[in-house]
């Protein structure tokens, strides 16, 4: 059996570099890695829209937009299958059989449910599907047999509630579906890139992001007014490293290179933490490094989306073949499914005969 990649995003906004380093950045490098057999990125919109059923309008723009983001990115459609969720219907019945193996109480369980649910202020009324996407995301993962799922540390709860739904079909029905491990970034600081103003997550409704496509002036401005250590006021005061999202925006992005290119005063990220740590180090100074890090490093993902952008019947075309292809590796599964249920009636030429034999 081979190794197949799934992992998808909600289009409720552009991307950011929360996005990036938690894992985007990890889906090219596994894309051009050639270990996968497969690799399939998913748009989940009927995902986005069990929270934003009123808004389907946000939902349709922002699909064109992560795919944008994506190509911008490097992922290639040669390799990788980009697809739209609505588009395969196939995983609405999976969910449909999964709910009978999934309790209520498990799901009120689930601790990033749990955390959305207080978010959005839901209280009492939870909207059912919204409710259940834990067991629509197990749909997604399981339709295309991943056996790997690269996502941030937020997803571990929908992996494991997707391992867990993996084991009750296969122990009830017989061996059919494959139980995914999910794969975290390696770098610690990129299991949860904060927001600009040092809030614990880069968010679009905290207004505290910097995306993909953000123009140069924009970055600049976004990372001199980022929230560092509020008690470092002069440039003589000892500071602090830890919660400064200064220094750690430079754990996810900063590469010792950057040192030769933009801060020639220092050879390593250690070096540099250790004189603010002294004191003597300003601010603005670590800002306009950390400035030229990103402005390196988005550079050419802003060009490339801009290139992309001048053809958008193309990204459709992209979406709208990758959707096809994503349709039929979900058919197969279901077909899996149904026989392993039993609900596979017509096809199933023993039915029929050991029926008749016990009418004869
Ligand atoms: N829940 C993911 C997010 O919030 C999106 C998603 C939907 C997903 N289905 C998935 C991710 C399956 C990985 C695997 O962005």
């Amino acid at each position: 059996m081979g190794k197949i990649i799934l992992t998808g995003d909600r289009p409720t906004g552009k991307l950011h570099i929360g996005h990036y380093v938690g894992s985007l950045k990890r889906r090219v490098e596994l894309q051009n890695s050639g270990e996968y057999d497969k690799i399939f990125i998913m748009i989940a919109d009927a995902q986005a829209l069990t929270d934003n059923a009123d808004n389907p309008d946000k939902v349709r723009q922002n699909i064109i937009e992560v795919a944008l983001d994506y190509l911008a990115c490097g992922l290639d459609p040669a390799k990788s299958t980009l697809f739209i969720q609505s588009q395969i219907s196939e995983l609405c019945e999976l969910s449909f059989y999964y709910m009978n193996l999934v309790t209520v109480s498990r799901l009120q369980r689930n601790p990033t449910v749990k955390a959305e649910i207080q978010m959005r202020n839901f209280e009492n009324s939870i909207p059912v599907g919204f409710f259940t996407y834990p067991i629509s995301q197990a749909s997604d993962i399981t339709a295309f047999k991943a056996t790997t799922v690269p996502v941030g540390e937020d997803q571990e709860p929908m992996i494991e509630q997707t391992r867990e739904i993996v084991r009750k079909f296969n122990s009830v029905y017989g061996d059919t579906l494959v139980e995914p491990d999910i794969l975290l970034p390696d770098n610690k600081v990129c299991l949860r890139l904060p927001g600009t103003d040092g809030k614990a997550k880069m968010s679009k409704s905290l207004g505290n992001c910097i995306y993909l496509s953000e123009e140069p002036e924009d970055i600049r401005k976004k990372v001199m007014s980022m929230y560092t250590d509020p008690d470092h006021l002069k440039v003589e005061d000892p500071g602090k490293v830890e919660g400064n999202c200064v220094f750690t925006y430079l754990d996810a992005f900063c590469r010792p290179e950057h040192f030769g290119r933009y801060l020639t005063d220092y050879n390593t990220l250690d070096e540099l933490k250790d004189h603010y740590r002294r004191g003597g180090l300003g601010d603005v100074k670590v800002k306009k490094f950390l400035n030229a890090v990103l402005q390196e490093e988005l550079e050419p993902i802003r060009n490339r989306r801009k290139e992309f952008q001048k053809d958008i019947p193309y990204i459709y075309q992209v979406l709208q073949n990758g959707s096809r292809m994503a349709q039929e590796a979900a058919a197969a599964t279901l077909s899996d499914v149904k026989k392993a249920m039993k609900i596979n009636y017509f096809d199933d030429l023993e039915l029929i005969s050991s029926q008749s034999e016990r009418y004869r």
